[in-house]
């Protein structure tokens, strides 16, 4: 296992996260762990994780002494790479300028750590202080135009510092510096392996849930089927699961989500009606905000109405959330500097629940989520679904909701992503869906005027939803699609493609 210490670095998960991705378990820990905790935890590596201080900087945050000395290979990046050179009485200096972005090093000693890279490879820096001497025993590895100990080892007590981010995308070959870290330097064993993952959580929500009941609202999502199917495989029928028809789900998508539950043969499923209820409350409601905060509240409510209902027979304890980890980053809820961008409802918690949270999930990224579906026989039809916004079809009706547009967007929403399927375009990309906007245009049908809406269709490619890129899709389907939605789907008249990339726009309408 390979310990990650955070020094405050906005991708100290994602170092994890890549570390996992070669096989090895990983763990994230404070900064200012013990040494003891470490020793008792069998560490194969330690990497220290980038930060937003100066290492020299009063009640910036440290490492304990003791633990540079536990003769276990030791990775610094960025903030990590001065703090070890500041430690072992090196001299680190706030840099003029802030190197920022891409820039190429040059490698100046391509074993262990850099083997098999070119001379000259592009990696991706952000820092504002640089090294400017190495404790005695360290040697420079890579320089930079502007960073003359880009980075450094210290072969003998395989101390390695990269002034650059390894584990971001920008560092094209960074995976494979992690890999020479693990593999070549720390002789990491590979027992990250997703039944593992999926016992440990499964006996750990045994333990945390003893013979308590759980109630779980479900979407039919990836997210809470998984977490839902975790659960059931933890407590049985003590997990209860709330599914709730808003109006606003996609065309057929009730019907197939109780077909999953019944399939997966859990006995405490319920479905509840709500349509009325969500649209009544929105009648009239256009702005963006306002409709999430809506949403919200009208879905917990139906959700504690259920909850009262069903405590009348059963005593519930937690409350179970699908929430994965980059739901917490998009809400800022991991760093103090990230920005709400917009509220999603599934991390609002009721707590007139009174209920204990338990989010099976939280750790994990999507494709985990996926992997470990994937080993508890969910079907690839389900978890290869496309990411669905909590409040649904009302955020992708623009302005006010009625009940004839939500029918026309499923209707036409429901081509588009047949016709995705029919092409093979479906999995190609990260999400597809048609929106509808809130304004109409003129047309002419036969020989008959028309003034129908306009729908939108959006298909983006992304890794992780924090960018997006608009998809290729090839003439020849949009056209296919354009002239099945105009035909078929009574209220339309005009079909567009959106060309917008995130940032700055952002993958749904509102
Ligand atoms: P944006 O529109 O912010 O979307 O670029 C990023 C990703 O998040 C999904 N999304 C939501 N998911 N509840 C969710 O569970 C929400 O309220 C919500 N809003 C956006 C969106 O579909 C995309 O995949």
């Amino acid at each position: 296992m390979v310990a990650v210490l955070d020094f405050g670095s906005q991708y100290t998960h994602l170092i994890t996260r890549r570390i996992r991705g070669l096989g090895v378990k990983a763990e994230i820990f404070d900064h200012n762990v013990s040494r003891k905790t470490l020793e008792k935890s069998s560490i194969e590596g330690i990497i220290l994780s980038g930060g937003p201080s100066s290492v020299y900087k009063k009640n910036s945050p440290q490492i304990k002494k003791d633990i540079l000395e536990l003769n276990i290979p030791i990775l610094g990046i960025c903030y990590g790479c001065q703090l070890l050179v500041y430690s072992l009485k090196g001299l680190v200096k706030s840099g003029k300028t802030r190197e920022y972005g891409e820039e190429i090093i040059t490698i100046k000693k391509n074993d262990t750590i850099f083997q098999g890279l070119n001379r000259k490879e592009q990696v991706w820096f952000s820092h504002g202080d640089t090294v400017k001497k190495l404790p005695s025993g360290f040697k420079v590895l890579a320089t930079t135009k502007n960073a003359p100990i880009a980075a450094y080892a210290n072969l003998d007590k395989n101390i390695y510092g990269v002034q650059f981010h390894p584990e971001v995308v920008h560092t094209p070959k960074g995976n494979k510096i992690l890999k020479n870290f693990l593999f070549r330097i720390c002789h990491a064993k590979k027992t990250w392996k997703i039944d593992d993952i999926k016992n440990d959580l499964i006996k750990n929500l045994k333990n945390e849930i003893g013979d308590r009941k759980v109630i779980l609202g479900v979407s039919g999502g990836v997210d809470s089927t998984v977490a839902a199917q975790l659960l059931y495989r933890a407590i049985k029928d003590n997990l209860y699961c709330v599914f709730i028809d808003t109006g606003l789900l996609r065309k057929n998508e009730t019907n197939e989500v109780s077909g999953f539950f019944e399939k997966l043969g859990f006995g405490n499923f319920r479905k509840i009606s709500a349509e009325d209820k969500f649209l009544s409350a929105l009648k009239g409601i256009v702005d963006p905000e306002q409709k999430r905060k809506i949403f919200a509240k009208v879905y917990f409510q139906v959700f504690i109405d259920v909850v009262k209902k069903l405590e009348k027979k059963h005593q519930f304890h937690f409350l179970a959330q699908g929430t994965i980890y980059p739901d917490r980053v998009e809400s800022g809820k991991t760093s103090k500097t990230s920005s709400l961008i917009k509220t999603h409802h599934n991390l609002s918690v009721p707590k007139k629940l009174g209920l204990q949270i338990i989010e099976p999930l939280k750790d994990l990224y999507k494709d985990e989520v996926r992997e470990l579906g994937r080993s508890m026989g969910i079907s690839e039809q389900l978890l290869g679904r496309h990411p669905f916004p909590g409040p649904g079809l009302a955020i992708r009706i623009l302005g006010e909701i009625t009940k004839d547009k939500i029918k026309i967007l499923q209707e036409a929403d429901a081509i588009f992503i047949e016709e995705l399927k029919n092409y093979g375009y479906y999995h190609k990309v990260w999400q597809a869906f048609a929106a509808l906007l809130p304004i109409k245009a003129v047309g002419v049908m036969g020989d008959e005027r028309t003034y129908d809406f306009i729908v939108t269709l959006r298909a983006v490619t992304s890794r992780d939803a924090m960018t997006a890129d608009w998809a290729n899709l090839p003439n020849e389907l949009l056209k296919k699609i354009s002239s099945r939605i105009v035909n078929q789907v009574k209220g339309v008249n005009r079909v567009v493609y959106d060309i917008s990339q995130k940032p700055p726009a952002t993958i749904e309408y509102e």
